[in-house]
């Protein structure tokens, strides 16, 4: 395998497309235009929508790209070796112009010729049918003529093999993915592509657009079948580069090693050092690609930046862990700037809002986090004499209020004592106050924080069911 970095990655995935007819355009914003059902561009489709739905691109029938992709869906696994939240995805289309016959081949050209991926280490998925749709013979006989033996050629059901829509409606289809087997030992006699074991490593997949999901959650077939593939930039170069984790590569280390500088210590040396290096790595590279968006939002109680702030108030406690004093968020961006500016200018352009940004906040809460960590311990303490062992809604929502505390920073903070939280009481709590303040003169009701009274009586509840509808979309890479 070719250990290839990053940028040329990136170069040799957009010449291979240019040289078989595409078209390269430009990515898009992480925060969807066409989409209000979820808050970020999950994928490199997002933008493409309303021209997979018919609609007419001007570049053409044949796209290629690479898009900056937010997935917050697993925020809480961010800090272990794999986890990202902000991934840049290659992606070429076909909108109603070439289909399987040409797509299927190409992915085996480019793994095996562009990236010297040896062919015997290849496995491939397929969809394997279900009522009105089709089973997928036609993709394993081309993988078939390509090379790649039937033992090699999986059949699977939808939740292996269908992809989308992106939002709650949209395009959407069959899949083929295609696996690099890393040489680990089997799991079991069951073992097989997909299995989490990490013996089989995803590394690209084609998705065989031919629905649309609507409304009422049917899938209406598309007269007009396209192609959408995504291929993760930090996953594959991990993989190609021999690396453990995506963490290990030329895209985080730069970044981990600016936090070890700034905290006095070393990535890789101690395992909860590396999670909470992990954790603000990630979370910073995430937040400076929205604060540095060209539709870039800030910190605030709802929609984006309400994950923006969770983002970086996480990444401040962490920073508070590793012993860092004082505000640090904007030296870590620096890196993150220095990295991804060439490809993404408009970090270059926005470079001072971010810096400007995450300091305001991290000063907004660094002055309550050391006030709310007492106050947290102190409610504790006195539980944990009782024997209670769940927050009350009411605490959870005043750790809120007072001490700018983000819900699922209670949760974590609780999950680490061995409590849990009344979400449902904290929510209600947050309803009761949001009516006292619709009630009250404008002003009256300002929270104690004065970080969200702009906003305290905004959509909350909105963000939760946002979230929700984040979660719904399938986690890759
Ligand atoms: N849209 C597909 C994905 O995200 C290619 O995996």
């Amino acid at each position: 395998m070719k250990p290839l970095k990053a940028d040329e990655l990136r170069k040799k995935f957009i010449d291979f497309f240019v040289s078989k007819g595409h078209t390269q355009i430009s990515g898009a914003s992480v925060i969807p235009e066409n989409d209000p059902t979820v808050l970020f561009t999950t994928a490199g489709m997002h933008p493409l929508v309303p021209y997979l739905l018919g609609q007419p691109h001007p570049a053409g029938t044949r796209l290629t790209d690479y898009q900056k992709c937010i997935r917050t869906g697993d925020i809480d696994s961010v800090g272990d070796p794999h986890h990202l939240t902000c991934f840049e995805m290659l992606g070429n289309w076909s909108l109603g112009d070439y289909f399987k016959k040409e797509m299927i081949p190409w992915s085996y050209e480019f793994l095996t010729k562009e990236l010297g991926i040896d062919p015997e280490k290849l496995s491939v998925t397929v969809f394997e049918g279900e009522e009105g749709i089709p089973r997928d013979t036609e993709s394993a006989e081309i993988w078939h003529s390509l090379g790649i033996p039937y033992e090699r050629i999986y059949f699977m059901p939808r939740e292996d093999n269908w992809w989308g829509p992106a939002g709650e409606t949209g395009p959407c289809g069959p899949d083929t993915e295609m696996f690099i087997d890393t040489g680990r030992p089997a799991c079991g006699p069951d073992c097989k592509p997909g299995c989490g074991c990490g013996k089989y490593f995803e590394i690209w997949n084609d998705v065989l657009m031919g629905y649309n999901k609507n409304k009422e959650g049917q899938f209406v077939e598309m007269e007009r079948k396209c192609i959408d593939t995504g291929m993760g930039i930090e996953r594959t170069i991990a993989i190609l580069q021999g690396k453990k984790s995506v963490y290990e590569t030329e895209v985080m280390q730069p970044i981990l090693k600016r936090i070890g500088e700034l905290a006095g210590v070393e990535y890789g040396k101690d395992d909860k050092t590396d999670i909470s290096m992990r954790i603000i790595a990630d979370h910073i590279r995430t937040s400076t690609f929205i604060l540095g968006d060209q539709r870039g939002c800030t910190p605030s109680n709802v929609g984006q930046g309400y994950i923006l702030r969770r983002l970086i108030r996480r990444a401040v406690r962490n920073g508070r862990h590793l012993g860092i004093q004082g505000t640090f968020l904007a030296k870590v961006a620096e890196i993150v700037i220095d990295l991804y500016g060439a490809p993404y200018p408009e970090l270059l352009q926005n470079k001072d809002k971010v810096f400007d940004e995450l300091t305001k906040e991290e000063i907004k809460f660094s002055e309550t986090l050391e006030k709310g960590e007492k106050q947290f311990e102190k409610m504790t303490f006195f539980m944990e004499k009782q024997g209670i062992k769940e927050i009350a809604g009411g605490s959870a929502f005043k750790l809120y209020d007072t001490f700018g505390f983000p819900i699922e920073l209670t949760q974590e903070l609780a999950a680490e004592k061995g409590f849990t939280v009344d979400v449902k009481g904290f929510n209600e709590a947050f309803a009761k106050h949001q009516e006292l303040s619709r009630t009250a003169e404008a002003g009256q009701f300002k929270s104690g924080l004065g970080d969200h009274s702009e906003e305290t009586t905004a959509l909350h509840t909105a963000t939760h069911l946002l979230h929700a509808a984040l979660r719904k979309v399938p986690l890759r890479p």
